[in-house]
């Protein structure tokens, strides 16, 4: 009985011995584009036309106005704060389980982020419990479209109508992912996009910001180049700064990388879908195991398969999940097993040069408390997800030692 079966990290045999496979994995045809930027030699979007190249084709793609290439999400989100004229003294409303890229962006304008707790199926922000998190000084809602599911736009786009105040869409994770027939980061006023490494697209490191108002795109577009009045013809420049802005300019390395990864897409999306409802299938059977959740009408992007454990049925924590599965020979991580807020950078208000700027700011008057138990199912989160790996060069076969494996721990930890 499987039950009895000696786990890998007690000493047992493991389900799984052969290598995970690799991601991301790149053509020859992207070497070839690589080769041919080297060549080139025009390696920046002030010399040369392949950043443009790509945000215009990334803008046709997501039937957005305009995109503009950064270096990475957390600048694309910082020039989106920025061009909204977020700054210190603002409150930004921001998920407490997600990635520290969230909320750096707001610290890097100076402003405050106000952490609220998350939905425990969704994993998203809970828009129940915006509404009591806005004060005078909130300008923006910041929700994550988290492992590529969607958060809970119709409600978070109503509280900012109600309340008068921005949103701003973090889909660093959720590439190709929709709400109801829409592609995410194009609901809000303006989107944000990772390409780091082992996103759902990737350009190395890199990032976009998507919106269709012009003023504020070009806005972002003068603080992405050094506050620096925009020049008409590339290979020109003014040295002439008008605003306090920032290098967040992408390399055409990167962008050679991003053009191809466009057409590949809605492949990529697909697979990751197919493998996701092969892991899902499996592990429904297994007692204990909560598999993500699907919302109808919504294509999730499945940067990741967070599954949950289920403490009533199963004597097991996430990291202890976490080092088994691995012992297995089968990927696994914990799924941000501190809450942000948590950390120790909030938790005594770490700021700028050593001081607590900008929680301390005069500008701002107010004081933020990061406490143990304010966003009880982001620590409940905590303790129960985990991840596992669907991206697309992942096949059949494992899959099958994915659910073998959470099944062997799950069996051997039931109560
Ligand atoms: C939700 C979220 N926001 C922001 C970021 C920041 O992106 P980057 O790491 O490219 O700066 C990431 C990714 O890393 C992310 O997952």
């Amino acid at each position: 009985m499987a039950a009895t079966e000696k786990l890998a990290v007690m000493g047992g045999k493991p389900v799984r011995t052969a290598p995970w496979p690799k991601w991301p994995l790149f053509t020859e045809q992207d070497v070839a584009d690589l080769g041919a930027v080297l060549r080139d030699g025009r390696l920046t979007s002030i010399t040369g036309p392949k950043v443009r190249e790509f945000e215009e084709a990334f803008a046709a793609k997501f039937e957005t106005r305009h995109a503009l290439a950064t270096c990475n999400g957390v600048t694309a989100l910082h020039l989106a704060i920025a061009a909204l004229g977020i700054g210190p003294g603002d409150e930004v409303i921001v998920p407490a389980h997600t990635f520290i890229g969230t909320a750096i962006p707001v610290l890097m304008a100076n402003a405050v982020p106000v952490f609220v707790d998350v939905d425990l199926e969704s994993f998203n922000i809970d828009p129940a419990k915006i509404e009591a998190a806005i004060t005078e000084r909130t300008k923006a809602l910041l929700p994550v479209h988290l492992n590529g599911l969607a958060a809970d736009l119709q409600a978070i786009q109503a509280l900012a109508a109600k309340h008068g105040l921005f949103l701003i869409e973090d889909a660093c994770q959720a590439h190709g992912g929709q709400y109801r027939g829409r592609t995410l980061g194009t609901l809000g006023r303006i989107g944000a996009f990772s390409f780091f490494e082992d996103k759902v697209m990737t350009t190395g490191e890199g990032g976009m910001l998507i919106t269709d108002d012009a003023a504020l795109y070009e806005r972002a577009r003068r603080l992405r180049s050094y506050g620096e009045e925009l020049v008409t013809s590339i290979g020109e420049r003014k040295y002439e700064h008008t605003a306090l802005g920032f290098n967040y300019r992408m390399s055409a390395l990167n962008a050679a990388l991003g053009l191809n990864q466009l057409p590949r897409l809605e492949a990529m999306v697909a697979k990751r879908n197919r493998n996701a409802a092969y892991l899902r299938e499996g592990l429904e059977k297994v007692p204990g195991i909560i598999p993500p959740k699907e919302v109808p009408g919504c294509r999730h992007a499945y940067y990741k398969f967070v599954c949950r454990i289920d403490r009533e049925v199963l004597e097991l924590d996430a990291l202890t999940a976490v080092e088994a599965i691995k012992a297995e020979g089968v990927a696994a991580t914990p799924r941000y097993p501190t809450p942000l807020p948590l950390q120790k950078v909030f938790r005594e208000k770490i700021g700028y040069g050593g001081t607590d700027c900008p929680y301390g700011c005069r500008r701002y008057g107010r004081e933020p408390a990061f406490l143990t138990g304010s966003w009880p199912v982001a620590e409940r989160i905590g303790k129960e997800a985990f991840v596992l790996l669907v991206h697309p060069s992942i096949e059949e076969p494992d899959l099958q030692d994915a659910v073998r494996a959470v099944r062997k721990v799950a069996d051997h930890y039931r109560k």
